[in-house]
C-alpha cells in the first residue's frame, strides 16, 4: 500500500518524507491556500521533496481551460499528477490527457458509478473521500470496498483507489484490509500510526534496565 501525505506544509511534507515511508503527495486548493504560499512554488518545491507523485489541482471548471491548467501544471515537474474534479468536463479532460500518458488523479468521488467513469476515462487514481461521507453519517469505507471491487472484476482498469479525505489510522488500516492502492493522509494521521502506549512503556522499561548494566553498545 502507498502512503500519499494529503497536504501543502513543505515542512510537514519534508519531515515526514524523512521516514522514507512517503510515496507521494496530495493537494488541493484548500491546502494550498492555508499554505500562503504561491501555487506554483509550493509544487515545485513538494515535487523536490518527495519522489513520487504529486497532486495539483485545477480550478477551472470547463474542460477547454482545465485542459490548458493541466497541461500548464504538468510542466512544473515530471512527477506532477493532475487532479481534476469528477464532473463530465474532468472526465473528459482526463480522457484527453491519459491518451498522451499524463498521470491524471480524479477527485471528489462520492460514489462507485463515478469511479467506473473515472476508471473508463483512464484515471491513473481515483480519489473517493471516506471522511466526507461518514460526516454526513454515511460509510464512507463501504464506497472504498465496493469500488476496489468493482475495479477488480476488470484487469483492464488501470486506475488506482486513492482512498482521501482520511480522519484517523482506522480508515487507513481498513483501506488496506479491502486492498486499496493508496491512502493519503494528514501528517498527523501519519504521525498517529507511529503510536501505541505498550511501545512507549515497553521501550521505557528496556531502556531502565539497560541503563543498569552500565553497558554501551557502541563502547563494546
Ligand atoms: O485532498 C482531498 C481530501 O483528502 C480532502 O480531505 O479532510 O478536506 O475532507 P478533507
Amino acid at each position: 500500500m502507498k502512503f500519499f501525505i494529503d497536504s501543502a506544509d513543505l515542512a510537514e511534507i519534508r519531515d515526514l518524507a524523512a521516514t522514507g515511508l512517503v510515496d507521494g503527495v496530495t493537494t488541493n486548493p484548500t491546502l494550498v491556500a492555508k499554505s500562503n504560499r504561491r501555487f506554483f512554488d509550493v509544487i515545485k518545491d513538494i515535487c523536490k521533496a518527495v519522489a513520487g507523485p504529486v497532486s495539483a489541482e485545477v480550478t477551472a471548471t470547463d474542460h477547454a481551460t482545465m485542459l490548458a491548467e493541466c497541461r500548464k501544471l504538468a510542466k512544473i515537474a515530471p512527477n506532477v499528477t493532475v487532479k481534476v474534479p469528477l464532473t463530465p468536463d474532468g472526465l473528459k479532460t482526463c480522457k484527453v490527457l491519459s491518451s498522451e500518458g499524463t498521470m491524471v488523479n480524479v477527485t471528489l468521488c462520492f460514489a462507485s458509478g463515478q469511479a467506473i467513469l473515472a476508471a473508463k476515462a483512464g484515471a491513473s487514481f481515483i480519489s473517493p473521500f471516506v471522511g466526507r461521507l461518514d460526516d454526513i453519517a454515511t460509510d464512507g469505507m463501504s464506497l472504498i470496498r465496493d469500488i476496489v471491487g468493482i475495479y477488480r472484476q476488470y484487469p483492464a482498469f488501470k486506475t488506482e483507489v486513492l482512498v482521501a479525505s482520511i480522519r484517523h489510522p482506522m480508515h487507513v488500516v481498513e483501506a488496506a484490509k479491502m486492498g486499496a492502492h493508496v491512502a493519503t493522509m494528514p501528517p498527523n494521521v501519519l504521525r498517529q500510526m507511529f503510536g501505541h502506549p505498550l511501545t512507549d512503556k515497553g521501550l521505557a522499561a528496556f531502556l531502565a534496565d539497560w541503563q543498569k548494566t552500565g553497558q554501551s553498545i557502541l563502547d563494546a
